[in-house]
């Protein structure tokens, strides 16, 4: 079975995306599956080549920086191009035709949204992962809590709006957001990951400030309730509309409010973490949950999994409010970081068993 691994992208996780296709591409089983590496370069050139494969050992994020670096350099350079921006069909005679499935590890825009999955169906190839609507529901904050409050699933309070809206009427706006959930706020762009353009909010004039920023990576805006004192967990779903199984918890601790793009892919990083997803933050795993709020967390993941329509491997991010103890889902990564392995290797499935789980839900 040949195997198109499709990492890199346009999006602003291209390094991430790169480290995590490199992670996979090692720990596909070699007996069962031909990998056909396939890198997309940050300009849209689509490269192919055995170069692609040769992966070194790394250790730390500064060195796995550099190889995912030297290996779209090397795709870039040595690589045979096989879809120049434009001609589509190259694309489907030189890689597509060749693979009997597809293994998309690209994260954010154009990746993890429906779009690569889109021309995968175009193209009739099986692929892993979430089909176009439910990555595409992923990916818009706004679109995915509105699926998950109409199943009555908890998400923290928001107000919505294109910045359009915003423009026209920034007074009465402002108005809903104090009425309906005061202060402090979280503001973001509805549909970027990475904590790309998310900013605090304590009042009228931050929450200018935060909404303009906001304005300048996507035009529909979600502000969220803030709560001050919380806990973040994650815990890891796989499987699809029929069956789904929970990965152990871990609890993700940060020195900030906000992690930011910087903190989380380019930060110091302690060793291991490039392992892990990149963000240069501790976790534990498995998060110190009493028995009752670990089941919780993982009824909620993989409810929340189904209701979008999900299936292969995706990594549901929630909120504790330690005050009351009510659990919030924050977002879902349809393609997480490092796809989540680390959750499952405690739980006894290994990488290899997992990316063979994913290639089988694939072509099941
Ligand atoms: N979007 C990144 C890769 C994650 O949260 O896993
Ligand atoms: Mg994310």
């Amino acid at each position: 079975t040949r195997v198109g691994v499709f990492f890199g992208g346009v999006s602003v996780e291209h390094e991430v995306s790169v480290i995590s296709a490199l992670q996979a591409i090692k720990s596909i089983d070699e007996n069962q599956y031909e990998v056909v590496p396939v890198y997309i370069s940050k300009d849209r050139n689509w490269y192919t080549g055995e170069e692609l494969l040769d992966i070194e050992a790394y250790k730390d994020l500064k060195q796995l920086l550099q190889h995912a670096q030297k290996v779209s350099m090397t795709a870039s350079e040595n690589g045979n191009v096989i879809l120049q921006k434009d001609p589509v069909p190259k694309f489907g005679k030189r890689a597509v035709a060749e693979i009997d499935v597809a293994f998309p590890i690209v994260h954010g825009t154009f990746g993890e949204d429906g779009a690569l999955q889109g021309l995968f169906e175009l193209y009739g190839i099986p692929y892993v992962g979430c089909d176009v609507m439910s990555s595409a529901a992923g990916m818009d904050k706004v679109v995915m809590k509105q699926i998950l409050r109409d199943s009555s699933l908890p998400v923290l309070e928001y107000v919505w709006f294109y910045s359009s809206h915003w423009a026209e009427d920034s007074e009465d706006m402002k108005a809903m957001v104090e009425e309906k959930l005061g202060y402090p706020v979280i503001v973001k762009p509805a549909n970027l990951g990475s904590s790309v353009g998310i900013n605090k909010a304590e009042n009228t004039d931050e929450l200018d400030d935060a909404v303009e920023e906001a304005m300048s990576f996507a035009s529909k805006i979600l502000i969220e309730r803030m709560v001050t004192d919380m806990k973040e967990v994650n815990c890891s779903v796989v499987g699809d509309y029929e069956e789904v199984e929970a990965s152990v918890i871990e609890e993700v601790l940060k020195s900030e409010e906000i992690l930011s793009y910087q903190d989380k892919y380019q930060g110091g990083g302690k060793d291991g973490d490039a392992a892990k997803g990149m963000e240069s933050t501790d976790r534990v795993i498995p998060a110190p949950l009493d028995d009752n709020m670990t089941k919780e967390v993982q009824e909620l993941a993989k409810d929340t999994f189904q209701l979008l329509g999900c299936s292969g491997v995706s990594r549901i991010d929630f909120l504790i409010d330690e005050m009351t103890n009510q659990v919030y889902v924050n977002e879902i990564n349809t393609i997480p970081g490092s796809l989540s392995f680390y959750l499952w290797d405690p739980a006894g499935k290994d990488y290899q068993t997992l990316t063979s789980q994913l290639i089988q839900l694939a072509l099941k």
